[in-house]
């Protein structure tokens, strides 16, 4: 059988299309999107959720996508700092984390109430980091690092 020219174009087109959609299609098959951070709720990590909410962390913070970039993203915060650096991080808290510098100062949260400081610290603890593994990492032990 003999091909004109128009349609031998409709037939590479065709071809090409189908390509395309099974190269999607094995794309998005191979590489589900990486599940990376979780949050580990309990009651005490709800309050401080509220208290984060209420104290406008987000508005400096990104986690979990929303927030702003003027400090650094909270997501999985929980792995990488502990409960007691965290307390005595909300309470003084001193620029030159990370490697870049931030417009925007970190607030002192030395005013909050003891048991809303200690939820709120909870609930930035109950953000953790998932290893290659898919497994919750845990924070470096109080005495490690800063
Ligand atoms: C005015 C902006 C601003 C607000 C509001 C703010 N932060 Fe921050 N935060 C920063 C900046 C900037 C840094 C980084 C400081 C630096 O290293 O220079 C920071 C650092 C941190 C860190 C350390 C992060 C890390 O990777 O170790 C934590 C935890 C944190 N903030 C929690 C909070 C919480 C909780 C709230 C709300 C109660 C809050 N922040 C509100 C600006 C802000």
């Amino acid at each position: 059988m003999k091909l004109r020219t128009a349609e031998k174009v409709v037939v590479i087109a065709a071809v090409v299309i189908a390509a395309c959609a099974l190269l999607v299609g094995a794309l998005i098959y191979l590489k589900p999107p990486p599940v990376r951070f979780v949050y580990r709720e309990s009651p005490s990590a709800r309050i401080g959720e509220m208290v984060f909410r209420r104290e406008g962390c987000l508005s400096c913070h990104e986690l979990f996508g929303n927030g702003t970039s003027f400090g650094p993203v909270l997501d999985g915060v929980g792995s990488r700092r502990d409960l007691s650096w965290l307390k005595e991080y909300l309470r003084s808290p001193r620029p030159g984390l990370g490697g870049r510098a931030y417009r925007l100062r970190m607030p002192a949260y030395d005013k909050l109430e003891e048991g809303e400081l200690d939820a709120l610290v909870i609930y930035l603890g109950a953000l953790r980091e998932l290893d290659a593994g898919g497994h919750i990492m845990e924070p470096p032990r109080p005495n490690a690092g800063d």
